[in-house]
């Protein structure tokens, strides 16, 4: 997109992956393989692209990869079990279990069953600890994927008003955490915006750096943003088109009616989407090094 105003996370995705390259090779020559296992459990549409999305990245970075499809009617301790014997498997280097569940299977009990050492997602209770405490093991995906593209174009945070629109354990609640981290790539002042939130607008409007991530198509207008703020999108939400699928694809945010207020702001897709894919590609290395006692090049 000829904009300067475009945040493009495919680009800084395959800046990332440049490095992950480097990573790879470096295992590779000490001998040690890679391999991350994805579970989905059922046929929903939308995590089937995203599942094969991340066996394709693993593919691209040579990581061995194995997508395990389960039926969507599945018992909950068939699908504990697979996992206590991925938890065991000493190939095995990461374990992504697919979210949503069927609401047979308790989400909760799964997240916690996974190893820490093995959980790629930063999901575990353990992880989410050690991210808030500020000594992370592996970053959330998405959020830290917006804080590449953030560090990417050189936008700073650090003394910025910074507003989370959302706060789901994916993405909200660990954004908002790592904006307030004591370190030179945070130290921003975070409020978190969500549905039970009096004055939505007037909060939006006094960010600088506006993250919506509520998953409601277009929500964010150019009222709710300030003059030269900068607007992250990571909304994907399917609506009713004219095209050959039938839909098409917009973020929480109405990008044209926004995109003369703002400095920056990042499209849907080609933004957070991408970023997300490479950093489940660095935390699995970031695995796969810690299982074998190995630090990895930077
Ligand atoms: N569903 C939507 N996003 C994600 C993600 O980042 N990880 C997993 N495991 N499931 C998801």
């Amino acid at each position: 997109m000829a904009n300067d105003k475009i945040l493009d996370g495919k680009e800084v995705a395959r800046s990332v992956t440049e490095r992950l390259k480097h990573q790879v090779q470096f295992l590779k020559n000490h001998r040690i393989n890679s391999k991350l296992v994805v579970i989905l459990v059922g046929n929903d549409p939308a995590s089937r692209i995203y599942v094969r999305r991340k066996g394709k990245a693993c593919e691209q970075l040579s990581i061995s990869s194995e997508t395990i499809f389960l039926p969507e009617n599945i018992k909950e301790k068939e699908l504990i079990s697979k996992i206590e014997e991925l938890n065991h498997d000493p190939a095995t280097n990461g374990i992504l279990v697919q979210l949503p569940l069927p609401p047979q299977i308790d989400e909760k009990k799964i997240i916690e069953l996974i190893d820490p050492t093995k959980d790629v997602d930063c999901f575990h209770p353990v992880n989410i600890g050690r991210l808030v405490s500020g000594h992370p093991y592996v970053l959330p995906c998405t959020p830290a994927g917006i804080l590449e593209i953030l560090k990417y174009y050189r936008i700073d945070t650090e003394g910025k008003h910074a507003v989370v629109l959302g706060r789901s354990n994916i993405v909200g609640k660990p954004m908002a955490n790592m904006l307030l981290q004591k370190n030179p790539s945070a130290n921003a002042t975070v409020t978190v915006v969500h549905s039970r939130s009096k004055h939505i607008a007037s909060l939006t409007s006094d960010a600088d750096i506006l993250i919506a991530a509520i998953g409601k198509a277009h929500f964010v207008n150019s009222e709710m943003v300030k003059e030269g703020s900068v607007v992250i999108d990571v909304g994907i939400n399917r609506v009713e088109a004219d095209t050959e699928k039938g839909y098409r694809l917009v973020g929480d945010v109405d990008f044209e009616s926004v995109l003369p207020k703002v400095s920056k702001i990042t499209p849907v897709p080609g933004g957070v989407g991408p970023m997300t894919i490479a950093m489940l590609m660095q935390n699995t290395l970031t695995a796969v090094a810690t299982q074998n006692g190995i630090l990895l090049p930077q």
